[in-house]
């Protein structure tokens, strides 16, 4: 295990990924029933933007940081301001914080809801549980993710999202998600799930969305940002999201932020939304 979030964090893919949560979690909370939040691949929650990893990289100078270089319009600014206003006050401080999806999802929910946070890094799950010491509404449980989320499903509040974020350092991950995603759904098939992903190859992409629109969820959509014009395997070429069973709406929504995003985010004459569904069943 290489990966380390913290060399990445706030870059365009977070971004993209932490507006998605705020606005499934914001839909979430239009009830008053509580739910539960299942971060499967959480990292270690906050990340310092003047630490050595970030400094090395500087992707968050080409992500959270052109957010406020070039402040979306007003509908946009509305549809996010949850998330940004959560970052602006974290990166005043002194140094500067980036939250990852566990601080995000914990901002965002009630006391009568529940967060469930898996980390197999080591290092990153003692963070993690660091940075979550106080109130009963979160757990941090150390493992491999895949292997603890079916005693996880379905969640006694029947309620809530799957939040999906492996770092993609195996060759087969997509495979993996793909097969862990099936049995899941077998637990708990009216559950929300939101699976992050890179675009580097499409042939993959496809061979993914191909197979994530056989699983048995109602809606399935796909949102996905490619940044360049012209596709190379060797680069992050863009990322997407695909999401099982979306709260109502969601689709209006990430169409606004997506407009927005695509040409903040867009190298060398690209920066393009795909936004479908992989299914849409009209309810019975
Ligand atoms: C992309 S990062 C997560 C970032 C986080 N979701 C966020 O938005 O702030 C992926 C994380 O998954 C962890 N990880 C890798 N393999 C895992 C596995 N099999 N189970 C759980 N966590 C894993 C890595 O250590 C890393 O911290």
């Amino acid at each position: 295990m290489n990966y380390r979030h913290a060399f990445h964090a706030g870059n365009f893919a977070d971004v993209l990924k932490h507006i998605v949560l705020t606005r499934i979690l914001v839909h979430l909370k239009a009830k008053e029933t509580p739910f539960r939040v299942i971060d499967t691949h959480a990292g270690t929650g906050l990340y310092n933007l003047e630490a050595d990893e970030a400094r090395r990289t500087g992707e968050w100078r080409e992500g959270i940081a052109l957010v406020g270089d070039k402040p979306p319009p007003a509908r946009v600014a509305e549809l996010i301001a949850p998330w940004y206003q959560l970052c602006q006050g974290l990166m005043a401080q002194s140094p500067p914080l980036y939250p990852g999806s566990p601080w995000l999802a914990a901002d965002l929910t009630r006391d009568q809801d529940r967060l469930v946070f898996c980390e197999k890094h080591p290092e990153d799950g003692a963070r993690l549980k660091g940075n979550f010491t106080r109130g009963k509404r979160v757990k941090v449980m150390e493992g491999d993710a895949w292997s603890l989320l079916p005693g996880l499903l379905p969640p006694p509040e029947r309620r809530g999202l799957v939040f999906i974020d492996p770092p993609f350092e195996e060759e087969n991950e997509f495979r993996t998600i793909a097969e862990g995603l099936t049995q899941a759904m077998r637990r708990w098939a009216t559950g929300t799930y939101a699976v992050w992903y890179p675009i580097k190859g499409m042939r993959e992409v496809e061979a993914f969305a191909r197979r994530v629109a056989g699983l048995p969820a109602g809606r399935i959509l796909r949102f996905e940002l490619s940044r360049y014009a012209v596709q190379r395997i060797d680069r992050l070429n863009g990322c997407g999201m695909i999401i099982l069973n979306p709260p109502w709406k969601l689709d209006e929504d990430l169409r606004a932020v997506g407009d927005y995003l695509a040409p903040l985010f867009a190298k060398e004459g690209g920066g393009f939304l795909r936004l479908d569904w992989l299914k849409h069943e009209e309810k019975k």
